[in-house]
């Protein structure tokens, strides 16, 4: 089933710039996507209209904000289907190996980026491509295409591609799970109710937490360097928000599991050093290394659920397998924020391209 037609984004309407348009239109994107999904993870049914085969091992292959995508699949993957999956940097493909069982999922909301194509020369395994652009040169050359239907993203920096690439990679964990027997029909039922549920989230978080960000942003603005910590199935978000900042606000980040600051980075933490803190379930973890860099004089932000986070975002009272989702809309605003405070180009941030043709 195609999905529903997709608005055109092409101006940007009363906002200031495209990112800001683009991060407003992420529910909707969201809703558009989970609809055409709905119904069709049951005994896999996805994946026999895309053609895809159920394959039990996963290479997923991505750049950039799509790698973050594909990491939050790999982590759905084994949670929900137990199916070990991994993910290959495109610019960095390991030497092929033959596995008969293997199927790749190039993720690239351009489908043009030379790299992901490039490392796809380097295996025999059939290819589902998850690309927003199902005419792209990756969409060709692949077996099977799941469009994002984000409509066109016009700002450099990835946002509503990647919370759809988010859904739908775990969408994909679940149909798979679903046709090698690994779940309930029951389970199914409520996997897709989360999924369901995400926009209304992502919508709740970007009411909630644009605000605050903005007064942060005005009170950080002057911090050259930070740091983006979270655990577990937070962890991918982190490092999403964190690209958000070096990107669009040029800002220094370390960005890591919380576990590893003891391995090193603890010692960056001065009196002072602004710290974000993504919570994902259980929280517990996350606030011993909390006060690990609290005791040294880190200033923590939190984002989080609670009534006392920094950073305040709408979660599900359930967590699902993919995470924190919605964390990220609180990350894109805060570097939207300070990219207007500084005065940069929000939508075209130097040295940067959109879709990176060369390798
Ligand atoms: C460029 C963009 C990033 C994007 C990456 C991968 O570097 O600036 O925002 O995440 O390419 O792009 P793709 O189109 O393959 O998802």
């Amino acid at each position: 089933r195609p999905a529903a037609p997709v608005e055109p984004l092409a101006d940007m309407g009363d906002a200031e710039d495209f990112t800001a348009r683009e991060i407003d239109d992420q529910p909707a994107a969201a809703a558009r996507l989970v609809d055409s999904l709905s119904e069709r993870l049951a005994g896999g049914l996805l994946l026999r209209e895309l053609g895809v085969p159920a394959r039990t091992r996963l290479r997923l292959v991505a750049c950039g904000s799509s790698s973050y995508a594909a990491h939050v699949t790999a982590a759905v993957l084994g949670s929900v289907a137990r199916i070990p999956a991994h993910v290959v940097v495109a610019s960095e493909p390991p030497p092929p190996v033959e596995d008969p069982d293997v199927l790749t999922v190039a993720f690239s909301q351009s489908g043009e980026t030379a790299d992901v194509l490039t490392a796809l020369e380097h295996w025999t395994d059939p290819v589902l491509a998850v690309t927003n652009n199902p005419r792209s040169t990756l969409a060709r050359r692949a077996d099977s295409v799941l469009d994002l239907a984000c409509g066109p993203e016009r700002g450099v920096a990835a946002t509503k591609s990647f919370t759809n690439q988010v859904l739908a990679g775990a969408a994909l964990a679940v149909a798979l799970a679903a046709a090698l027997g690994r779940l309930s029909t029951e389970d199914v039922a409520g996997f897709e109710a989360q999924l369901r549920a995400a926009p209304e989230h992502m919508a709740a978080t970007h009411r909630l937490a644009a605000p605050p960000a903005d007064r942060l942003a005005r009170d950080l603005a002057d911090e050259p360097a930070f740091i983006y910590v979270s655990r577990g199935a937070g962890v991918p978000y982190a490092l999403e928000g964190a690209l958000k900042l070096k990107e669009l606000a040029y800002r220094w980040v370390e960005a890591l599991p919380a576990g590893e600051l003891k391995h090193g980075p603890l010692a960056l933490i001065q009196e002072g050093t602004p710290v974000i803190a993504v919570q994902a379930r259980p929280h517990d973890r996350l606030a011993v290394n909390a006060r690990e860099m609290t005791t040294r004089g880190a200033r923590l932000i939190t984002v989080g659920p609670g009534e006392d986070a920094d950073l305040p975002v709408k979660a599900p009272a359930v967590e699902p397998p993919w995470g924190p989702l919605e964390s990220v809309v609180a990350l894109q605003h805060f570097a939207r924020g300070l990219t207007r405070l500084l005065g940069y180009d929000v939508d075209r941030p130097r040295n940067l391209a959109k879709s990176v043709t060369v390798e």
